[in-house]
């Protein structure tokens, strides 16, 4: 009898358990075990084994040299108000080129909101209890019926998600885009370990694989032709946002223009940090890069400290809205001596089999995921531009299930931008302390997905509506 090569390639990289139960599988479970044993790379499984699981191997980060990066402060706060002008007709300029696609990052497995389905089918708005995709899709709609160009969207999904993912936009008309202007792709996946390294079986026929991270987005767009297809298209920029946040505002054509105009191959949206113990990663500068230091990677002691205006030293929290060139993209994937992203390492409960393949549920930590993080690639970015934007205008995610950056906070944060916008239009608003409004209204992002599209469409209105519970504009 022969072996196949590539189990023999497991056997001899130490990995062999992975077959342990191969010989009593039925064919079809063989050939797919034998297809997601092909996606692994043994020499990185490794590699990673030695640089992130040795012991003191995943030692902190070099925090030599770490200064607060610098960013663009919007012109309330001190930054210039010409400048954020330009930037505007820059970005503008760009969307009625043709330039720009949307890019949502969709392949996470959305465990803390314990949804069944991609977070991308979630309702979320709180009148219409519209899709978070709904929102998207008809914030691209709007943007490019709004600058005479429509917009390509590229969506990352997972092996786990894809199929219904796909089925979800087929069985919603796409939402109004044109289908063809819609793409999918499935994000690489990585094998789970053990603490010492050994690859985890999830039954007796598959091996633990998830998704390798956001930061798995750069070489899936080079491997799905996506890259390709936007050089045809003569899209040069993706604006890159992620599936749990709808607040966002997808196609903003002022960071588009600071982009362009400092030639920049990847920016960056920043809010300040609400407080001191606030769980975001920071934009930092080191050795004349920008980095994204982790929360939990920068001493306390540093992100308590402040200037000598009171205001803290390390501010810019990174809300992972980001603009991407092309061929910036393209350098990543294509790595080479000393490009290429670092894998992380989280330590989760992952399911697995003993050693008689029975099922086994951990009560803790038994093992390691391996991904990537889009922001890692801002080193490798020429002059990368941070810009600050107010958190209420950009950023609300869903990650949980209840309390902090849950449906509800979500759902109040959109009536408070709903209102924001009916009261700079002098619309009589009542809210509480907190800016929510007593009522509860909508706006569907085809009337108005951001402060200005809305200003223009309610000056429109034959008479304004008066404000009311239950009042959604279209
Ligand atoms: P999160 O860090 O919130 O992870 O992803 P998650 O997997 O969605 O949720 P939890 O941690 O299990 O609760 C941030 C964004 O990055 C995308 C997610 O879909 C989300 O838009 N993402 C994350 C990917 O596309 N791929 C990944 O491998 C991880």
């Amino acid at each position: 009898m022969t072996t196949d090569p590539l189990i023999e390639k497991f056997q001899q990289a130490g990995q062999g358990h992975v077959f342990a139960f191969f010989a009593t599988l039925p064919p079809a479970e063989q050939r797919r075990l034998l297809d997601e044993a092909a996606e692994i790379d043994l020499a990185e499984i490794a590699r990673l084994t030695r640089t992130l699981l040795a012991p003191g191997g995943a030692a902190g980060i070099d925090l030599g040299g770490l200064a607060p990066a610098p960013y663009e402060r919007r012109p309330e706060n001190g930054g210039d108000a010409a400048a954020w002008d330009r930037a505007k007709a820059a970005g503008e300029a760009m969307l009625r080129a043709g330039r720009v696609a949307a890019f949502t990052v969709a392949g996470g497995q959305g465990t803390r909101l314990g949804y069944d389905g991609p977070k991308g089918t979630f309702p979320v708005t709180p009148l219409k209890q519209k899709t978070l995709f709904q929102v998207f899709a008809e914030k691209i709609r709007a943007a490019g019926v709004r600058y005479g160009r429509p917009l390509h969207w590229f969506i990352m999904t997972s092996h786990a998600n894809h199929a219904a993912t796909e089925a979800f936009f087929a069985a919603h008309g796409y939402f109004g885009l044109e289908q063809a202007r819609v793409h999918f792709f499935r994000q690489g996946r990585m094998p789970a370990v053990d603490l010492q390294g050994r690859i985890l079986l999830e039954t007796p026929g598959s091996i633990a694989m998830s998704p390798d991270g956001h930061g798995g987005s750069l070489r899936a767009l080079e491997r799905s032709g996506a890259l390709d297809l936007m050089q045809r298209e003569g899209i040069d920029t993706l604006s890159y946002f992620q599936v749990d946040n709808p607040l966002v505002r997808a196609i903003d054509p002022t960071f588009l223009g600071w982009h362009a105009l400092q030639g920049s191959e990847m920016s960056s949206k920043m809010v300040p940090k609400a407080y001191p113990e606030e769980k975001v990663g920071l934009f930092c500068a080191q050795g004349g890069k920008t980095v994204v230091v982790e929360y939990s990677d920068l001493p306390m002691a540093m992100q308590q400290e402040r200037d000598a205006a009171g205001q803290l030293r390390y501010l810019a929290g990174s809300i992972a809205i980001h603009l991407l060139d092309r061929d910036f993209i393209r350098r990543m994937a294509a790595g080479g001596e000393g490009v290429a992203l670092p894998f992380h390492r989280a330590d989760k409960k992952i399911p697995t089999v003993d050693a008689a393949g029975r099922p086994v549920k951990p009560e803790k930590p038994n093992g390691v995921k391996f991904e990537l993080f889009v922001f890692d690639a801002l080193p490798f970015a020429r002059n990368p531009v941070v810009i600050e934007t107010r958190r209420e205008d950009d950023f609300s995610p869903v990650k949980n299930a209840d309390g902090v950056d849950s449906p509800q906070t979500c759902r109040d944060d959109q009536r408070r931008q709903f209102g924001r916008w009916l009261r700079a239009q002098g619309a009589a608003v009542a809210t509480d302390a907190t800016g929510l409004p007593a009522a509860g209204i909508e706006v569907s992002p085809l009337f108005g997905y951001d402060e200005d599209s809305f200003a223009e469409a309610w000056k429109k209105l034959p008479p304004a509506p008066s404000i009311r519970d239950g009042l959604y504009l279209e």
